[in-house]
């Protein structure tokens, strides 16, 4: 390696006055075309002639000397070779070409590819917040389930306290029914328009609103800039210092001239760059520096301006992740609705939420306890028992208010026993309310608060029931509305596949963009093999006065490749058409939704009366007492009907006519006496953006990647998840190939020793928590320390000696 210093010669640097030791007393020049840009001198420079020192004396260190002053990203343009130098106004025919082949001087192009490269960035960025507002309401709607759950159980717990039965018995029927009424009013409130649990439900979807606005926003003004970057940003442009240098006299080939004399043979190096890469700017004096400490080679790569979107989405919501994950999991009714989402995601998108190698990479670390399910109905222990089945003998009637399609149901026991009678579930010696609740909550389904109406002791007729029910005071039934509601609701789901869509759109490019980059890298290996190869004889062969022009020649062939009609330009070009035209589908989704969306939030705020797959929607669970049928005036029953909101539908993949499970329960299909009737089962599936954009971009993802591969650039592949992984710790540090998580620590009987670091005991093994890899000694580091320490195992799997001398176009944009 040469140890070069490149520095700026200034002012201070008086002309004529010799260096100890130095041959030559040149100094810093500025270009030929009046652009004033620099040229740059080293420690070579004044020293001696080109062929006379050891690190400048053949054309591959000489080519090794401009890959590192023009530093990662650039072609480093040779001009020159230890037998043939030339002048300045000759070397600028080459870097400050007049046309577009080899390297045009265009500042404020330069500048304009820049600021449209950052387009990407905010757009990922701003995709990431629609994200995280979407798994925002996910969460919301399972607090809002489980709230449902809460309610129920409190619900059901008022309703059949002694203080409840003591207050009923004490009040006349009509006045029971109000007393009833403002129970259940009570019982509901945190589900109607100013309860806890809809403005929870509404905050996230405003949320969920601004993300949609914002990003809206974004791809209006980003996406043509998009667009511009890949169009006119293809072709190589001459890359620029931070001092504005452009051009690194290298040394003398012959004559004690310097460079501005028409005499001069100098050898020179500028860089060019193709921007669409990333790279707007040599390294420069930077280049230097880095390459004195080349031992850390890693602190070269950026992890500024690389963005996943999935990622960078988990990270804006990880906080309020925790608080709801905590919440949930402060009820058991909570744990459980997040044990079956995640056990559902982990179904639904087993590449993308694994569960071995990488710790569930998203989701918590959950102890598997199986879930509870809805007690079936308990084989009942043949007591003895009085029998209805004679004397009752209803026909189940329709609702008497409103929507008279509304069917009420029966079930297995509502002509066959007294409430009181009912064989209760398992564990239980005796029917009570509260058991009666259970079976209203079974008929609800898990997305339905049930309204138990009356109980072992206190019954209602039909009549009463619909108040209830139907009337609209605490749940309506309008089943036009609801559906309404449901199509408005759909709008979230629409939302969620054109993101995927558009989210995989952005994978495919980033791996398109690394293929790009190992071809451009690969060309620009080439091009230092061919002018190794062929620039002496091609110089040589050439008549004096055209050797700047077959240098030229030579240097526009070899980058013919890397250039806009090469055929990686060609694929990059596709991603970034699917990226436009997957965004402009988002965009047209968002403008339909997020006015759907609001509508949902200003009118569907209200319970409406659940229905089930057949259109029941009160279940006559018992005759309380007497033979009187429901729909009799002295009828007096036991009942149940569903409190339904249809913001549960919200991004749901089909909403069914259908919003309680209704007859269709497993505690009521397990009756095969036919005194039940039986409807198909919903189906809710899960529907997760991440996941589902990583299912559509694996296939062109794996593609690309495997062609990088091929071109012997697996370097870029590895570079890419080190980026990652210093940004996000969490989510991609244990992708890290040689980032174990098991400390070798056990913690059958005792814990994890303090000693471990950050450590959580699983199936009595210390692992590492997220974002951590265990040592050789069994102690958690973070991962950029893990990266960092390129001294132990991660030196051997990214080859980081490559990194500076490899001429590439390596950086994010
Ligand atoms: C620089 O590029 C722009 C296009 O971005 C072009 O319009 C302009 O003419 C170019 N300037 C020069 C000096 O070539
Ligand atoms: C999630 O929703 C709550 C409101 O319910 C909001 O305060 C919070 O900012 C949201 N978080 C994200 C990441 O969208
Ligand atoms: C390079 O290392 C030297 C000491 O070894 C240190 O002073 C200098 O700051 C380092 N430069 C960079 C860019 O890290
Ligand atoms: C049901 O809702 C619609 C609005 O979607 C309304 O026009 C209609 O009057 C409502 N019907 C009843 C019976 O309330
Ligand atoms: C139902 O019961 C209420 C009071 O409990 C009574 O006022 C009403 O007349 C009854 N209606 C019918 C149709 O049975």
């Amino acid at each position: 390696m040469p140890k070069i210093r490149f520095a700026i010669r200034a002012t201070s640097v008086i002309c004529g006055l010799l260096v100890a030791g130095q041959k030559f007393s040149c100094t810093q020049t500025t270009d030929t075309k009046g652009y004033g840009l620099n040229v740059f001198q080293t420690t070579t420079t004044n020293n001696d002639f080109c062929g006379n020192m050891a690190i400048t004396d053949s054309v591959g260190e000489l080519v090794d000397i401009c890959s590192a002053f023009c530093g990662n990203g650039n072609i480093p343009l040779l001009v020159g070779i230890p037998s043939y130098g030339f002048n300045h106004a000759d070397i600028d025919t080459v870097c400050l070409a007049d046309d577009n082949s080899l390297a045009q001087y265009n500042a404020s192009h330069m500048n304009d590819c820049r600021s449209w490269s950052q387009a990407l960035l905010l757009i990922k960025t701003r995709a990431a917040e629609l994200v995280a507002a979407l798994e925002n309401i996910t969460m919301a709607q399972l607090t809002f389930k489980a709230g449902i759950a809460l309610k129920s159980k409190e619900l059901a717990a008022t309703m059949s306290s002694q203080e409840t039965r003591d207050q009923l018995l004490s009040v006349t029927q009509s006045r029971s029914v109000a007393e009833y009424r403002s129970i259940l009013e009570a019982g509901v409130a945190d589900f109607l328009s100013t309860g806890k649990y809809r403005r929870d439900l509404q905050d996230t979807m405003e949320v969920l609103r601004n993300a949609g606005r914002m990003l809206d926003t974004t791809l209006n003004s980003n996406l043509p800039q998009l667009s511009r970057f890949v169009a006119e940003c293809g072709d190589l442009l001459v890359s620029t210092g931070s001092s504005n240098e452009y051009l690194l006299d290298i040394c003398i080939q012959r004559a004690a001239v310097c460079l501005d004399n028409p005499e001069a043979q100098h050898v020179g190096c500028c860089c060019s760059t193709i921007p669409l890469g990333g790279t707007f700017s040599i390294t420069g004096e930077e280049g230097a520096s880095e390459q004195q400490n080349s031992t850390d080679g890693s602190r070269r790569l950026q992890t500024a301006g690389a963005v996943d979107v999935c990622a960078e989405a988990e990270v804006l919501f990880s906080a309020d992740l925790s608080q709801r994950s905590s919440e949930l999991q402060s009820t058991t009714e909570g744990t459980a609705l997040l044990q079956a989402h995640q056990a559902a995601l982990r179904t639904a998108y087993p590449n993308f939420y694994t569960e071995s190698g990488c710790r569930s990479r998203r989701l918590g670390d959950l102890d598997d306890m199986s879930l509870r399910h809805d007690g079936q109905a308990g084989k009942a222990a043949q007591e003895d028992q009085r029998r209805l089945q004679s004397q009752l003998s209803c026909t189940p009637q329709r609702a008497t208010l409103g929507d008279t399609s509304y069917k009420a149901a029966f079930w297995a026991q509502t002509e066959q026993n007294y409430c009181v009678d009912i064989p209760p579930d398992a564990g239980a010696t005796a029917m009570t309310d509260l058991g009666l609740s259970e079976i209203c909550k079974s008929f609800c389904g898990e997305n339905a608060i049930p309204l138990t109406i009356g109980g072992v002791y206190f019954g209602f007729n039909q009549t009463t029931m619909d108040g209830i029910c139907l009337a609209g005071d605490i749940i309506e039934a309008n089943s036009s509305f609801v559906s309404q509601c449901h199509t408005h609701a759909r709008a979230m789901q629409n939302v969620q596949i054109k993101l995927a869509a558009f989210v995989s759109s952005l994978s495919v490019l980033e791996a398109e963009k690394t293929l790009y980059e190992a071809n451009a890298k690969k060309a620009a290996a080439d091009l230092k093999a061919a002018i190794e190869a062929r620039a002496s004889s091609v110089m040589q062969a050439a008549l004096v006065n055209e050797k700047i022009i077959k240098l030229k020649e030579l240097l526009i062939e070899e980058t013919t490749s890397m250039k806009t009609s090469g055929s990686a330009y060609s694929a990059i070009q596709r991603a970034v058409k699917d990226v436009e035209a997957k965004g402009s589908d988002l965009q047209s989704t968002l403008s339909a939704s997020l006015a759907a969306l609001d509508t949902l939030v200003t009118d569907c705020n209200k319970l409406f009366t659940g229905v089930g797959a057949s259109n029941e929607y009160l279940l006559d669970l018992c005759s309380q007492t007497s033979t009187a049928c429901l729909d009799d005036d002295l009828g007096r029953h036991a009942g149940c009907c569903c409190g339904y909101s249809p913001l549960i539908a919200l991004g749901s993949n089909t909403v069914p006519v259908a919003t309680i499970d209704g007859l269709s329960n497993s505690r009521f299909t397990t009756d095969s006496s036919g005194r039940t009737r039986t409807a198909q089962r919903r189906l809710s599936t899960t529907y997760d953006v991440c996941g589902e954009a990583g299912k559509l971009a694996k296939p062109k993802v794996d593609e690309a990647l495997a062609q990088v591969k091929a071109l012997g650039f697996q370097s870029l592949i590895d570079e890419r998840l080190m980026t990652m992984a210093r940004r996000y710790p969490a989510q991609f540090g244990c992708n890290l190939p040689s980032c174990s998580s098991d400390t070798g620590g056990t913690c059958q009987i005792f814990s994890c020793s303090s000693g471990r670091g950050p450590t959580s005991c699983t199936n009595g093994k210390c692992l590492c928590s997220e974002g951590y890899c265990a040592n050789s000694n069994g102690v958690c580091i973070s991962v950029s320390d893990y990266i960092g320490d390129g001294a132990t195992s991660f030196a051997q799997f990214v080859h980081l000696h490559i990194l500076f001398i490899l001429l590439a176009v390596g950086q994010h944009f």
